[in-house]
């Protein structure tokens, strides 16, 4: 993405050819990444778990939905999978797919998405889009991706938002459930 289409995303989006890049290569971000492939889009995965990038590397799928043959085409259309997160840099858009399971009391373990946007954060240039797949509650994009501006730090949004919900002012908010869990790891979220 350039100064220029900076101005105009939609039209930059809807367009021209661009370059998606997805952090976690699960149920969720791997057939996004697919997909963005066979749409004729660039595709960089970035995972952090060495095994499936290098299972991946070598066309063998880890998800039940997903076969071998669609990896080995996406890989022959340019499609990448590395451990290495500056290739991150190259995308357009980057697209967090990362866990985010219920722990304790119920609430959303989001250590996996602080992880995955202090990657972006060390990658990032001006003009990329930033989407949170992950689920999660109202509020998370502002309060762990996007820097607040005014000086104002992630963990003071974070605090701001949390003496909102004590208040009672938020919104109530539930997490979406999975339409995958095969191995029924997170029960209930
Ligand atoms: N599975 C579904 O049907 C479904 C539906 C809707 C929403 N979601 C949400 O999508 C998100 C991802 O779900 P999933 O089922 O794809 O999970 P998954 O466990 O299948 O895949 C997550 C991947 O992220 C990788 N990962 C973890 N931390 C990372 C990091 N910091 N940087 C890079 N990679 C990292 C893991 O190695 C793993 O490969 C969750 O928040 C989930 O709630 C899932």
């Amino acid at each position: 993405m350039n100064a220029e289409s900076r101005n105009d995303p939609v039209g930059f989006f809807t367009e021209t050819s661009w370059t998606a890049g997805i952090i976690g290569l699960g149920y969720i971000g791997l057939p996004l990444l697919l997909t963005a492939s066979r749409s004729g889009l660039g595709a960089i995965g970035f995972d952090v778990d060495e095994s499936i990038v290098d299972q991946l590397k070598l066309g063998a799928s880890h998800i039940d939905d997903v076969a071998d043959d669609d990896l080995i085409n996406a890989s022959a259309g340019g499609a990448t999978f590395t451990q290495e997160p500056s290739r991150l840099a190259e995308a357009d858009a980057i697209f967090i797919c990362v866990p985010s399971p219920l722990g304790r009391n119920r609430q959303p373990d989001l250590s996996y998405i602080e992880s995955a946007s202090r990657t972006i954060e060390e990658v990032a240039r001006p003009g990329q889009l930033v989407v949170l797949e992950s689920t999660s509650y109202p509020g998370t994009t502002e309060e762990y991706i996007v820097p607040s501006g005014g000086g104002e730090s992630r963990a003071e949004a974070r605090r701001r938002r949390l003496r909102r919900i004590c208040l009672g002012k938020a919104l109530p908010w539930r997490c979406s459930g999975n339409r995958a869990d095969p191995e029924g790891r997170w029960r209930g979220n």
